[in-house]
């Protein structure tokens, strides 16, 4: 593994003249890693150019230290639907509060990273970067939005942007051409573009028979592949579509597996290659062109955005294809519309320590039935259904190394993970018990009915019996009357759990982030505030001082 710190000493030693390099601070906003990745690739390209490049996440920047920053450039993704990853929230409050600091000298560029399958696309680095033209500063280049293939673009802009840097801030001798973008060559080279095809050795149900819920255990075997990772890190999987789903395509476009589309069989594209479920904007606009359809042309002629998911809830692109007359659509044009498929992320299950050469998931399985055909989540279903023990699936490791267990064996730890919520926490407890940390750890788990739904239960018996799991609470909402939730279990035990954050304990969130998360934020504001004895306002401090402290992290979708 390649060391990611301590990099600008090397750079300095590095550094063509003997002037000492100029700084660059390349700052992140990043919910997966990707835009801390490729921060540090271009850290490495200014070196090359002669700077001195810090790298420092946004959270980590006050106003005060940005405002004396001379070169600034931004990379940040924007986390679900417009909204600033967990890093970037404080930084983008300060910087947006009537109080931030003019920055007349400041010179900036922005890079931005998202999905246009969302709504509020690059919307983080949107706001960024308008907010600091605002506050005086002058752009070095123009901002470049990235979609999900954002390898190439984010290279190619930092191939012009970073000389810009250099230039207007060195001794007017013209930087010499950038050298390509290092790939930073962590978890063992695998990556995004080139997975490792891993041998699945486990796949079983953990939710009971008669549960509402699907929630497998899967286990890869990294043979001799020396893909790396840590517990908190997420695992990506390129899955494959549904070949009924496929078969269904074909009818549809009235043509054959075998039919040729620039040079690769349809079949082959439909299955490996294009994403078929999620309809595309393109696919969406160009169906309402051609298809007359009067709901859509109106939700999509008002902008409602509301209306407009109302009126794709539970449609795949199959639905939209039917909504054209047959023959609406060429092969090729309608192939043009849709998405490279892509890979889905899960966070780990294990720690690398306790689960020697495998990486574990915890996956619910996606099934629902709408307008009577039985529709799947792409990769659960791949995965759960089409991946036999002993089968293969592409994977490589997106680090999120902000999600780590506390660096201080002997803090204690407070994690919230109901469902499958379960899985970076069953990793974090593997390596604690790995580490022999001695910090205390409390884990908040629940789900529908115990009977069903209490997955990994031997374990966690087993870790409380050890002494690992200092503190297990349930919450199993339909066990009874009245909804128990993992916030109502935080509420009961605000007394231990506010001492606990008093000694220094890390809270920890992960699982559904539209309620569970949301809720489980309120329910900890309202137990600093009355535990505390402060108002709301004091109480948003003291969590905002958990966050600056790295000791409140998430992992939510
Ligand atoms: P429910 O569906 O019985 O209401 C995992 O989905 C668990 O999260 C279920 O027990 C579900 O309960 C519960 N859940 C639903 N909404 C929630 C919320 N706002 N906060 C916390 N848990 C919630």
């Amino acid at each position: 593994r390649i060391a990611m710190g301590g990099e600008s000493t090397a750079a300095t030693a590095a550094a063509p003249s003997a002037a000492p390099a100029q700084p660059l601070h390349i700052l992140y906003g990043t919910q997966t890693g990707n835009a801390e990745r490729v921060a540090m690739d271009a850290a490495a390209s200014a070196r090359g150019l002669g700077l001195a490049p810090e790298v420092l996440g946004l959270d980590d920047v006050s106003m005060e230290q940005l405002a004396a920053m001379r070169h600034v450039v931004v990379v940040t993704s924007t986390y679900g639907e417009g909204e600033m990853p967990d890093n970037a929230q404080l930084f983008w409050e300060a910087l947006s509060a009537g109080a931030a600091p003019r920055l007349e000298g400041l010179r900036f560029a922005v890079l931005a990273l998202g999905d246009t399958g969302y709504d509020g696309f690059c919307q983080a680095g949107k706001l960024i970067d308008t907010r600091l033209e605002q506050l005086g500063a002058t752009r070095i280049a123009t901002r470049r939005d990235c979609d999900i293939d954002y390898e190439d673009a984010a290279a190619a802009w930092l191939g012009e942007t970073l000389p810009l840097a250099a230039e207007k801030q060195g001794d007017g001798v013209p930087p010499a051409a950038v050298p390509a973008p290092v790939t930073t060559s962590v978890t063992g080279g695998w990556s995004r573009k080139n997975p490792y095809s891993a041998m699945l050795a486990v796949n079983r149900r953990l939710s009971g028979p008669s549960s509402a819920k699907e929630i497998r255990h899967y286990e890869f075997d990294l043979g001799d592949s020396g893909l790396a990772y840590e517990a908190g890190d997420a695992l990506g999987v390129m899955p494959v579509n549904d070949p009924a789903l496929v078969g269904l395509f074909l009818e549809r476009l009235g043509a054959g597996a075998e039919t040729d589309v620039g040079g690769t069989a349809l079949g082959t594209l439909l299955t490996t290659a294009l994403e078929i479920s999620t309809p595309s904007r393109d696919l969406i606009a160009e169906v309402e062109r051609r298809a007359g359809n009067e709901e859509l042309s109106h939700v999509l002629r008002n902008g409602d955005k509301e209306a407009l998911d109302a009126f794709l809830w539970g449609k795949d692109s199959l639905d939209l294809l039917a909504l054209a007359p047959q023959g609406a659509f060429t092969v090729a044009e309608f192939v043009g519309l849709l998405k490279p498929l892509q890979h889905r992320a899960y966070s780990i299950s294990s720690s690398p320590k306790t689960a020697a050469g495998r990486v574990h998931l915890t996956v619910a399985s996606v099934r629902y039935n709408a307008s009577g055909r039985e529709r799947g989540g792409v990769c659960s279903t791949w995965l759960a259904d089409r991946v036999a023990e002993g089968g293969k699936a592409g994977i490589f490791v997106s680090q999120n190394k902000a999600f780590r267990v506390p660096a201080d064996d002997d803090a204690p730890m407070i994690m919230v993970g109901p469902g499958t919520g379960i899985a970076p926490f069953r990793a974090f407890l593997q390596e604690r018990g790995a580490r022999g940390a001695k910090g205390r750890n409390w884990l908040f788990f629940g789900d529908q009915r115990r009977e069903n739904d209490f997955i990994y239960e031997d374990e966690l018996s087993r870790m409380s019996r050890d002494g690992l799991l200092t503190r297990l609470d349930l919450a199993f909402s339909r066990d009874q009357e009245a909804k128990i939730y993992v916030q109502t279990r935080m509420k009961e035990n605000g007394k231990a759990l506010y001492a606990w954050l008093e000694e220094g304990a890390s809270f920890y969130v992960c699982g559904d982030a539209s309620r569970m998360a949301r809720d489980v934020d309120a329910a900890l504001g309202d137990i600093i505030a009355e535990q505390g004895g402060m108002d709301a306002e004091k109480a948003a401090e003291y969590i905002a001082g958990l966050k600056r402290e790295k000791r409140y992290l998430r992992d939510v979708y």
